[in-house]
């Protein structure tokens, strides 16, 4: 892993204040691992509680509004979140474009009104099984990121992550071989610096999301162009979490 290594725990429609604990514990395993970043996704209500108390771990959210503000009932734009205290959102997760119906124009536009309002911006993509079973993985999710992508983007390398999640991956266990990975990896790399140039497109993260864990978190983070992890289930308790942050730690 040449990048710092980068991982976000999406903590999707889970965590009550209850969980305020969770956090407070990983945030203080985390300090001192300078070597990763390490951040979290809570639901909007505890964004500005766990903001004010973490010291290592970034806190984000997990959408944002496209508008600034106005007559949006029940959508939260983005410089609420950044006065929340966020710093960070996660856009177009699977969750996202398929449960609400988000396309890819309105993830990038989502991601332009993060941006303007100074978040950083993991933007996910990623197949269906039968995409991948007809051979048409790559193609399929480099145009979703391109599509996903605004054309200009300041200072990319900083202010854009690309979580690549295979949807048939998320919450089931299953994970694509580690050279499948490193294949989706290396084509979403290609579309980056197609995109950026070089210099910036070799710049930005490209995480892997989909069934991480402390088991696999090893390999998975080895493989070359993998520079973290975005994980939903097993960012629910320290251990878990933990355990995947100390395996980027340890990726030589
Ligand atoms: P999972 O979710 O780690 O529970 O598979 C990942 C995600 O949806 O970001």
């Amino acid at each position: 892993m040449a990048l710092r290594p980068y991982i976000v725990g999406n903590w999707k429609m889970n965590g009550a204040r209850a969980l305020q604990p969770v956090a407070r514990s990983i945030d203080r395993a985390v300090q001192g691992m300078a070597k990763v970043e390490v951040a979290i996704a809570p639901p909007f209500p505890l964004i500005s509680g766990f903001s004010k108390e973490a010291q290592s771990l970034a806190i984000g959210a997990q959408d944002c509004h496209f508008a600034p503000e106005g007559a949006y009932t029940g959508d939260v734009s983005a410089p609420i979140l950044a006065d929340s205290g966020a710093s960070f959102v996660i856009l177009g997760h699977s969750e996202r474009r398929q449960g609400h119906g988000e396309s890819n124009a309105l993830v990038r536009d989502k991601v332009t009104a993060a941006l303007e309002a100074g978040l950083k911006a993991i933007v996910c993509v990623g197949e269906e099984g039968a995409t991948r079973e007809a051979g048409e993985a790559e193609r399929f999710v480099t145009a979703q990121v391109e599509a996903s992508l605004p054309v200009d983007v300041p200072n990319a390398h900083e202010m854009l992550t690309i979580a690549y999640e295979p949807i048939w991956a998320i919450g089931t266990g299953k994970t694509p071989s580690l050279d499948e990975i490193g294949a989706m990896h290396r084509a979403i790399r290609a579309r980056m610096t197609a995109l950026f140039g070089e210099e910036v497109g070799s710049a930005i993260r490209i995480l892997y999301g989909g069934s991480v864990n402390a088991q696999n978190a090893a390999d998975i983070l080895a493989i070359e162009g993998v520079d973290g992890a975005l994980v939903g289930g097993a960012s629910l308790a320290v251990e878990s979490f933990v355990g995947i942050v100390i395996a980027a730690a340890e990726v030589e």
